[in-house]
């Protein structure tokens, strides 16, 4: 039977979850809605990337999330892998072997009608995926041999030849230069645009509060606060948070907050 809460994408329910002994997230509720891009912060260890394996299935919590209605742990795989993407913080070197092709193909797994080989239609998606990256040059390149920055946007083109309807994103910027940080940003802000709900993890607060609808920020495995950034990235809560001074600009020019550590001047 489905949930109540089916017009939401994502409902999460008392959701708690311990490594052994260690709780790490505590009793936690929310709903995610659709087109929405939601970032997720909070300090080193404070549950972001455990929020996320749970909210795909890699962890099992206790609690309950429902996906548009239907609880989580009852989705068939391949509904799963048509619906959701993850990436992970950490470059997986399990695909070290393969190329940009056919890492951007694996995203088309799931639809394919032969797992042999791909449709004209399916070769379509993949190549305009892989150059809407930036990476048409670098197609028959093995990911090996690409930079940490290639490398992500290679698994990038992945997700975009998925479409999927919900991606869960850890740190996506991390190993990119500011003009790449940027274009990622856009990429994943546009899914959200086209309906898909993205949450993304992140330790850079600026780049998080100009990209996101909503933010969520976790401590000790606790939703401190959660809405707007401008109405939750004060220098009170950021404080409190990250223990740590921080200040807080607006730049209303160019209607954005600018999140600095409040560190004494330089010498
Ligand atoms: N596989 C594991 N086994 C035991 N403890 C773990 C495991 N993975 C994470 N932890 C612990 O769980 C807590 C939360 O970890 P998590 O990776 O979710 O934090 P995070 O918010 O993503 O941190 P960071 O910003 O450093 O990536 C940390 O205290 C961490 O040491
Ligand atoms: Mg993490």
């Amino acid at each position: 039977m489905a949930h109540p809460s089916i017009y939401v994408m994502i409902s999460v329910k008392k959701l708690s979850f311990s490594y052994g002994n260690l709780q790490v997230l505590k009793d936690i509720s929310f709903d995610l809605f659709y087109g929405e891009f939601v970032g997720v912060i909070g300090p080193n260890g404070s549950g972001k990337t455990t929020l996320l394996k749970c909210l795909c299935r890699l962890l099992k919590p206790i609690g309950a999330i429902y996906i548009d209605g239907e609880e989580l742990s009852r989705i068939d795989l391949n509904t799963l892998s048509r619906k959701f993407s993850y990436i992970s913080s950490e470059l997986d070197s399990s695909m070290d072997e393969l190329t940009v092709f056919e890492i951007a193909s694996s995203g088309r797994t799931p639809y394919m009608k032969s797992i042999w080989w791909e449709s004209r239609e399916d070769e379509r998606i993949i190549l305009e995926s892989i150059k809407i990256v930036g990476l048409s040059n670098l197609v028959n390149r093995k990911l090996k041999n690409l930079s940490s920055g290639e490398k992500q946007m290679a698994r990038i083109a992945r997700v975009l030849s998925q479409t999927p309807r919900i991606l869960l994103v850890d740190e996506p910027t991390v190993h990119l230069d500011l003009k790449h940080q940027v274009e990622i940003m856009s990429i994943l802000k546009n899914m959200a645009k086209n309906g898909a709900l993205v949450v993304a993890v992140f330790h850079d607060l600026n780049l998080a509060s100009i990209y996101s609808d909503r933010m969520i920020i976790l401590k000790n495995g606790e939703i401190v606060s959660s809405g707007k950034p401008d109405d939750v990235l004060t220098e009170e809560v950021l404080q409190k948070v990250y223990d740590v001074d921080v200040k807080v600009v607006k730049d209303h020019e160019h209607n954005m907050l600018v999140i600095l550590p409040a560190i004494p001047a330089r010498v």
